[in-house]
């Protein structure tokens, strides 16, 4: 990798600092992963330290973090002000329960409404949660009590994530993924992405409470509905007298040039949620809903005991406090479109699809995890998220220098990847 960015990296656990030289592709040491349920296949690499757009492996080689562990560390790892409100927070109060007050809770929900509203107070309330599954969760049983029995169903799309949890899961449009799962929850019916007339069939049935849709959908590939498609759809719900609901947890947050992914649109959802990006890294996940939908919650209808503790509820107004100082949404759009125009003319590329800093780059054949693996070896981390296209979201604090060194390696990468195909 050319050149060390703007940022400090520090030296390696074994004193030196990584040079991003090719370390072979033999998966490294992660501890002894036989107690660890394969959920996941076996880690590449294992990461030891972070700091800005940079991380260091077990062995101290350096890379240059185009992923943020899926779009979540989009200030950067090691962030000063995060780490420090996490470690004031932790010697003070970490947890007290939502059976007693804390003084961190009410004034992020404020913050989060202000977001959602773009400035000004959007009217609504928020549940804390601890990922992006359980703020959908929380999303679909409040739809539910909206819906007063008498409308419960929930409509989504096809190539939708909305998380792992079995009725998450059951609104995630990947068909052949929820078959090893049945029975699954009853009242999820998914209409095809980015299509009106499917949406205007669904929703009149009298029984559907609400339409969850990703503004643009991450795990999807990054695809991007036409223009006009949610602005729209929002019409359509609300003829119907449905929720529509916006799924924020992976384009929330800044990340795509706005706070959040349905601000493009002119449009105001019912529901929001969102997880990822909130804490930075500290796990955490909420649920925005217009207060006229929120409270047909009453106590005992939700819960969680770790949502809206103070040492998460700590750990995400400091992000989003140090979002707002950077002006996060306009760092993404500028660092966005540079980082797209440095890849449409690579050989292999045929677009790049998505908005500011949450970008997929179609290559011209299946072979975008040899790509990524390539790209690994040479020190830069990127995520193969479908057979031909790559996602990008790096952290929004990242560098012009940082996109240049970081190009320059995919671009190689996609060069020797795309060969090795041609030569199969
Ligand atoms: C749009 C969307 N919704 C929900 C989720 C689930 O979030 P979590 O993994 O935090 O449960 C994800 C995760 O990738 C996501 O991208």
């Amino acid at each position: 990798m050319s050149g060390t960015g703007e940022m400090a990296v520090p030296a390696g656990p074994g004193g030196e600092v990584g040079t991003g030289a090719a370390s072979g592709s033999s998966p490294q040491p992660a501890g002894d992963r036989e107690y660890l349920m394969t959920t996941y296949p076996d880690p590449p690499v294992t990461f030891v330290q972070g700091v800005g757009a940079y991380l260091i492996d077990v062995s101290g080689k350096r890379y240059l973090d185009f992923f943020s562990g899926i779009a979540v560390t989009s200030l950067g790892h090691a962030h000063p002000a995060v780490t420090e409100a996490i470690s004031a927070q932790a010697a003070r109060l970490s947890h007290v329960s939502n059976l007693f007050g804390n003084i961190q809770a009410a004034p992020l929900a404020a913050k989060i409404d202000a977001l959602i509203g773009d400035g000004t107070p959007a009217g609504g309330r928020v549940f804390f949660a601890n990922s992006g599954a359980e703020a959908n969760e929380c999303a679909i049983k409040l739809a539910r009590k909206w819906g007063g029995g008498e409308r419960w169903r929930i409509v989504s799309t096809t190539g939708s994530f909305h998380g792992r949890t079995l009725a998450t899961w059951s609104a995630t449009g990947k068909s052949e993924a929820l078959e090893a799962f049945r029975p699954l929850p009853a009242g999820f019916e998914h209409i095809p992405y980015d299509d009106l007339e499917a949406l205007k069939a669904a929703v009149p049935a009298g029984d559907v409470a609400g339409f969850i849709v990703e503004p643009i959908q991450g795990e999807n590939g990054i695809v991007e509905p036409s223009p006009g498609y949610l602005a729209a759809a929002r019409a359509v719900c609300a003829e119907a007298g449905v929720l529509f609901i916006s799924d924020e947890v992976q384009s929330g947050l800044g990340r795509t040039g706005r706070w959040f992914g349905f601000q493009r649109s002119d449009l105001a959802p019912d529901i929001v949620t969102m997880a990822k990006a909130l804490g930075n890294g500290f796990p955490i996940g909420a649920c925005w809903a217009r207060a006229e939908v929120a409270d047909r919650f009453v106590p005992g209808d939700h819960g969680s005991t770790y949502g809206g503790q103070p040492l998460a509820c700590a750990a995400a107004m400091a992000t989003l406090k140090a979002m707002e100082e950077m002006n996060a949404p306009e760092k993404a759009a500028s660092a966005g479109a540079r980082l797209a125009e440095a890849l449409e003319g690579v050989p292999g590329v045929v677009r790049v699809r998505g908005k500011g800093l949450l970008l997929g780059v179609v290559l011209d054949g299946d072979y975008s995890a040899t790509a990524a693996s390539l790209a690994l070896a040479r020190g830069l981390v990127v995520n193969p998220v479908r057979p031909e296209t790559i996602r990008l979201s790096p952290p929004l604090v990242i560098t012009d220098g940082e996109i240049d060194s970081g190009c320059e390696i995919l671009a190689a990468a996609i060069g020797q990847a795309r060969s090795d195909a041609d030569g199969a």
